[in-house]
């Protein structure tokens, strides 16, 4: 693992050393692709079926509409849009999409499932923010933080968004304004206490002992999630000690999740963590900053119409 590691490592810094050579296989797609045009003719990304269709609740179309409701004129302010993706939903040429910095990341993973995924998950960023913003998906840019959480540059307003993957499932939160975090993860077998007692605060840990064993695992993911959307949303990523912190493990529907905050006090006025209901198999978790914002749920699809 350790040799694979530094192997990536190796490859990836290679790369981005070397702009030249970047530049020289950017400039080889960009052949590739004007020689495709001229054989098959110029791709019509408009004709590509990708769209966004809201979702109920539990995360199932909620309506058939031929034209795709995700635009510009949706309500981002008083809002957090989540959009649902099936990683192993097939979609047309995704890689074409993605920037030469996300092309790297993805020539890096040893497995193709997990290129897939990637490739797909990004992909999908790229077409909801760039339904958000009226941009084609690839016309886009991104930086990120002193800790990685990516952000859309100059897209005109304010928008804020987070990515989330596990297995076959990825969820993107957008919403403008206010931060925002969100995590899904893939519900398995694990060592609950082993786990909580090194990442979860005392309240936490001592809850979890107190909850029927048939639970335990789902309520390990529902801390895990509400902890990592809040996390998430700060930007700081597990640099922000996990212990430093409480949220509830119940599954009562209650939105206000963060129960304690010793690392930031002022944390519990300013922020608001919201459970996902998801398909079965998965837990999730939204986390934005405070105010009178609701969760609006869609689900990507290339399904025909
Ligand atoms: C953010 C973090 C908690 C994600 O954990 P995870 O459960 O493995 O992954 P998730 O699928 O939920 O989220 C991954 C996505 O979160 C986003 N992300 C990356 N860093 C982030 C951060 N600091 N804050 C919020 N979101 C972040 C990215 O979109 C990423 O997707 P990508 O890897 O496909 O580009 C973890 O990677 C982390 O702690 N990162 C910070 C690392 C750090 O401190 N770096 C310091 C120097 S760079």
């Amino acid at each position: 693992m350790y040799f694979l590691a530094f192997r990536q490592s190796i490859g990836y810094s290679y790369l981005w050393e070397r702009p030249s050579l970047l530049s020289c296989l950017s400039a080889r797609a960009r052949t590739i692709r004007a020689r495709r045009a001229r054989i098959f003719g110029p791709m019509d990304r408009s004709a590509r079926n990708w769209r966004l269709v809201p979702a109920d609740e539990r995360g199932i179309d909620a309506e058939e509409s031929a034209a795709d409701p995700f635009s510009p004129g949706l309500d981002f302010l008083s809002s957090v849009h989540v959009v649902r993706v099936r990683l192993d939903d097939t979609l047309a040429d995704p890689i074409e999409l993605l920037d030469d910095e996300e092309r790297v990341r993805a020539a890096r993973f040893v497995f193709d499932r997990d290129r897939r995924r990637f490739i797909n998950a990004h992909a999908w960023v790229r077409v909801a923010l760039g339904r958000c913003v009226g941009r084609a998906p690839e016309s886009l840019r991104f930086a990120s933080g002193g800790r990685g959480k990516p952000r859309l540059v100059g897209p005109g307003i304010d928008l804020r968004f987070n990515l989330s993957h596990a297995g076959e499932r990825a969820l993107i939160a957008i919403t403008s304004g206010r931060e925002v975090g969100v995590d899904i993860e893939k519900e398995r077998p694990i060592e609950v206490f082993e786990l909580a007692r090194r990442f979860f605060s005392p309240p936490e840990s001592s809850e979890l002992q107190n909850i029927a064993a048939s639970d335990q695992i789902p309520a390990f993911f529902r801390c895990w999630t509400r902890k990592e959307a809040f996390i998430k949303a700060l930007g700081d990523g597990l640099a922000f000690p996990l212990d430093g912190f409480a949220v509830s493990l119940g599954n009562d529907g209650s939105s206000q999740l963060l129960r304690a905050c010793s690392s930031a006090p002022d944390a519990l006025q300013q922020w608001r963590v919201v459970s996902l209901p998801t398909e079965a198999g998965y837990v999730a978790a939204v986390a934005a900053r405070a105010g009178d914002w609701r969760v609006v749920r869609w689900n990507a699809t290339t399904r025909d119409v």
